[in-house]
């Protein structure tokens, strides 16, 4: 029993070193527990990366641009950073009950790569498109839609299939404010990169009409029933258009 005891006691301070020695390298622990390992930061850092699909720099500066020796880890300079913390903290919600009181699973978790799969921000296709035409234009959201097809293609992180732009191009079609030059843009795009898909010519045609080029829009329905002869909204509208 003295033995035990003697080994407790030692292990005691063992353990109370290692919290020392690990509060004065992690200076910055806002959701981890403060006296977090150094070795189970890093574990779950290197968990982060992968399922982001990213690099410590991602979240982490560099005091020397360029130098991997330089990382200022308690820094809360980068935005992705804080973002991050609130991440933590909805995750520790999700899987403190929320989630278990929602499918009956008392061990349902959820983690970042449930959502991320990879990506560093894991908003839909249409999402992406719709917030960089906002931002920087429709040229710009078709350029980035290529970048992403070479980049993701077949990596189940975007879904590139031939209706998901769709909400993106209603939405930019719509209301008070609409561009339609930008749902005219994506959807030329949803029509190149699916050439042999009806619905996206016909969408096109739609498009084409409501800007007012009538020839343009009857070679894009003719377009469309060349595909599809069948198809409902291609002969409807080639009607509207015959009138
Ligand atoms: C997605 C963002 C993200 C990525 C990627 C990331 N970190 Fe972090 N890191 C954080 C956040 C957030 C904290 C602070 C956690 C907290 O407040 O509890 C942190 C804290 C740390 C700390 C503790 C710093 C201190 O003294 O407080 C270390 C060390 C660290 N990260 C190393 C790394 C390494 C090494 C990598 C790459 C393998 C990495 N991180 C990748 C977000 C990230
Ligand atoms: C329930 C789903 C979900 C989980 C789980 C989740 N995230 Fe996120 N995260 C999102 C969504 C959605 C966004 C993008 C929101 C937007 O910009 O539209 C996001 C955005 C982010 C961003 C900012 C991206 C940017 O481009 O600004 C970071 C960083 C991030 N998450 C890190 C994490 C980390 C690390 C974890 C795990 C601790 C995590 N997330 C867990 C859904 C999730």
């Amino acid at each position: 029993m003295t033995l035990g005891k003697t080994k407790a006691a030692v292990l005691a301070v063992v353990m109370m070193l290692a919290a020392a020695a690990s509060a004065e390298e992690m200076k910055n622990l806002q959701v981890f527990p403060k006296d977090t390992e150094k070795g189970a930061v890093i574990d779950v850092m290197k968990k982060w990366t992968g399922a982001l699909g990213v690099n410590c720099t991602h979240c982490h500066v560099l005091t020397v641009p360029g130098d991997y020796d330089s990382f200022d880890f308690a820094s809360d300079e980068k935005p992705e950073k804080k973002t991050t913390r609130g991440m933590m903290r909805m995750v520790q919600q999700l899987n403190g009950g929320m989630l278990a009181n929602a499918t009956g699973e008392a061990d349902a978790k959820v983690s970042c790569v449930t959502c991320h799969r990879g990506l560093p921000n894991p908003a839909t296709l249409d999402q992406v498109m719709l917030k960089t035409v906002q931002k920087k234009g429709a040229d710009e959201a078709v350029a980035r839609y290529h970048k992403l097809h070479d980049r993701y293609y077949g990596r189940g992180s975007y879904d590139f299939g031939p209706d998901s732009l769709m909400p993106a191009i209603e939405k930019l079609a719509q209301g008070d404010d609409a561009d339609l030059d930008a749902a005219l843009a994506l959807a030329q795009l949803a029509a190149e990169e699916h050439p042999d898909n009806a619905g996206n010519q016909v969408l096109v045609a739609h498009l084409l009409l409501k800007k007012g080029d009538k020839s343009g829009a009857t070679a894009a329905v003719d377009k469309a029933l060349e595909l599809d002869p069948q198809n409902r909204r291609a002969l409807r509208l080639k009607q509207q258009l015959g009138q």
